[in-house]
């Protein structure tokens, strides 16, 4: 496995691999894996000829009060787990690298997909996200590209985004890895103390109360949401960002559950911000109202 740490090393590298016409899978991240990236990592050297890792916490996402500075690094850990997933190149620039002086190209999604959701929450994230794959995607130009659904909306605008410029790069998503007692992975769970990581059990929790009353036959949208707030523990410590039903390619929110939706929720436990989704499964065979 070979380190990369330079934009200008990676493209020497990635010409010579186009022309011995090898096909090249491209797994970004902010590092510090987990589970939910192995996943993504494994399906990848499955899938193509030769697996890059990028390992860059994207200064460019994150808003002026969130966790930039205190974001979890361990860059040996994450070598050593990219290693045995197989990957063959991790490229980990700095920002200069990414960011060199007189950078002034942003990407953005112009759409109501990019304004709902963690779009409302976090303005100009979705901004930081897009431009950030944009520049991965042209230094590498990946034949597949691995994105989790642990992020659902991110994952919708980046196929949005990659539809738009016409670019030759098949996206595909993963499922969400969660621990044995369904917390999603995330590297952001790293700063849950156990009492906190206990009440981070509320999204799962949340999200299997949603499943059986709409097994029950639920399907009014605000009635769903109002029995998730009822479920959350009377806790000062626990704040909702939102719970939305959502339709599964707009992202927007429903009033009535149709065959194509899914729960989406933000949860804040203290100051850390967690995230989890699943599909609600309706019938098929149930008109649409
Ligand atoms: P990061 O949070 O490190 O996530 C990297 C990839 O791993 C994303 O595609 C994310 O959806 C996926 N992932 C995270 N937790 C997962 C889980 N529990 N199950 C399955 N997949 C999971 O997302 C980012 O970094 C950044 O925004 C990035 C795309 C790298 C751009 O900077």
């Amino acid at each position: 496995m070979e380190l990369i740490s330079t934009t200008r090393r990676l493209i020497e590298k990635v010409s010579a691999l186009r022309y011995d016409q090898k096909t090249v899978g491209l797994v970004p991240t902010m590092g510090y894996l987990h589970e939910g990236h192995r996943s993504l990592l494994l399906r990848s050297v499955a899938e193509n000829d030769i697996t890059i890792m990028t390992l860059f916490v994207n200064p460019t996402q994150f808003g002026a009060n969130e966790d930039l500075s205190t974001y979890p690094r361990d860059l040996e850990r994450d070598l050593e787990l990219a290693r045995h997933a197989g990957v063959d190149i991790v490229f980990a620039p700095d920002n200069d690298q990414m960011y060199p002086d007189g950078s002034a190209t942003w990407v953005e999604v112009d759409s109501p997909i990019t304004t709902v959701l963690c779009g409302a929450s976090r303005p100009g994230h979705f901004r930081g996200v897009t431009t950030i794959v944009t520049k991965l995607f042209g230094l590498v130009m990946p034949r597949r590209a691995y994105f989790g659904e642990k992020d659902f909306q991110q994952l919708a605008i980046i196929r949005r985004m990659t539809a738009d410029l016409f670019l030759p790069i098949e996206i595909i998503g993963c499922p969400i890895v969660r621990e044995s007692d369904g917390l999603a992975m995330s590297s952001r769970n790293s700063y849950l103390n156990p009492i906190q990581r206990r009440k981070g059990l509320y999204l799962s929790r949340a999200i299997a109360h949603a499943q059986e009353l709409v097994r029950q036959g639920e399907r009014n949208a605000h009635a769903l949401r109002t029995a998730l707030v009822d479920i959350l523990p009377d806790d000062p410590e626990m704040r909702i960002d939102y719970i939305e039903c959502v339709d599964t390619l707009t992202l927007q929110p429903l009033e009535t559950l149709t065959c194509s939706c899914r729960l989406i929720l933000a949860v804040y436990v203290d100051t850390t911000r967690l995230i989890d989704n699943a599909p609600l499964t309706i019938p098929t065979t149930e008109t649409k109202e």
